[in-house]
């Protein structure tokens, strides 16, 4: 008889024969920050999440370093926004001054800025508006603007989660031209359309005032596509991939692992948060083991990287042994 049992008598030879193994090294946290001062806003739609000023952001890192969590990527809320989203590549923007903030007074943490306009343009969309419709080759100006402004500022990685044809390649060259050559890129290449990005937007305050994103994020139909997006932006100069949301899309992280050999990174977002969320405080799931399985998944899909608002809780469980 086969005996696959055998290697499941106990803790030790399953934790020998275990085939995927997680790393607190690769977890990412996204935090948000927002204009003024002293803020610590509870984020209503993502419980445990806070909009944050600098001067408030201590606690939240100590915490994550605490827990071994070493990576953070970066979300600003302006007051003001405007149509060109100026506040983006401000030199003194929520952003840029956050990671001034951060690398000065916590320099092992390794910070990440998303780069897109969607949270600082007043019509909410991740680019410059031409006729109601996002105009593609104006906006990579920009990315790379607010891109080389975040470096500037101190940021170690640009992470562009527009969606834009063309704007790894413009940030490349604008980092490259300004002697940030050693600056990599995470790009958000393969980045659906997706209803589960809900929650981000009540946080960051960047739902598009009219329309929708499905002229330059991905129908969540397709497979083929995810992969061009990725040889594109691979060939434009990405040195990391990123599939997005994790959870309802681990085929693709599966298939973009298999024609790639950079790293990827799966992000389990808002509305992966939220329903866990919800789930646990109702008592129908239990928590820890809940996000241990969709990270386990994550990596087990062939996710090198896992961006997630769970990556102290997760960091725990590590530690613990709960997952590993
Ligand atoms: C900005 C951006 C979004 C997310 C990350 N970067 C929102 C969007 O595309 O609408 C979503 C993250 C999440 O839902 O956790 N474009």
């Amino acid at each position: 008889m086969f005996r696959t049992r055998r290697l499941r008598a106990n803790e030790n030879i399953r934790n020998m024969v275990r085939e995927t193994r997680i790393s607190k090294d690769a977890l990412i946290y996204p935090m948000f920050f927002e204009e003024g001062e002293n803020i610590l806003e509870e984020i209503e739609s993502m419980p445990g999440q806070y909009r944050m000023s600098i001067d408030r952001c201590d606690g939240v890192i100590k915490e994550l370093l605490d827990a071994g969590v070493h990576s953070v990527i970066l979300f600003g809320i302006p007051k003001h926004k405007d149509d060109v989203g100026s506040e983006a590549y401000h030199n003194h923007g929520i952003v840029q001054e956050a990671i001034r903030y951060i690398k000065k007074n916590f320099p092992d943490i390794y910070v990440i800025a998303d780069v897109c306009m969607c949270e600082y343009t007043s019509h909410g969309h991740c680019g410059i508006l031409k006729n109601m419709y996002v105009d593609n080759d104006s906006t990579i100006k920009y990315l790379a603007k607010i891109a080389l402004s975040q470096v500037e500022a101190g940021a170690d990685m640009v992470a562009p989660s527009d969606m834009m044809d063309g704007r790894v390649s413009e940030i490349r060259k604008v980092l490259d031209e300004k002697g940030y050559k050693n600056i990599p890129i995470m790009a958000y290449s393969a980045k659906y359309a997706s209803a589960f990005y809900g929650p981000f937007r009540m946080a960051a305050d960047s739902a598009p005032a009219f329309g929708d994103r499905k002229s330059y994020q991905m129908d969540v139909h397709n497979v083929r596509e995810a992969l061009k997006e990725v040889e594109d932006d691979i060939l434009e100069g990405a040195d990391i991939v990123m599939v997005k949301p994790a959870m309802s899309f681990l085929d693709i992280v599966t298939k973009v692992k298999e024609i790639t050999n950079v790293p990827v990174a799966a992000y389990s977002v808002s509305g992966e948060y939220a329903m866990v969320k919800s789930a646990a405080k109702n008592g129908f799931i239990d928590e820890e083991k809940i996000i241990c399985e969709m990270a386990v998944s994550a990596f087990r899909a062939g996710a090198d990287i896992y961006i997630t608002y769970y990556a102290k809780e997760l960091a725990k469980c590590i530690e613990k042994g709960i997952i590993g």
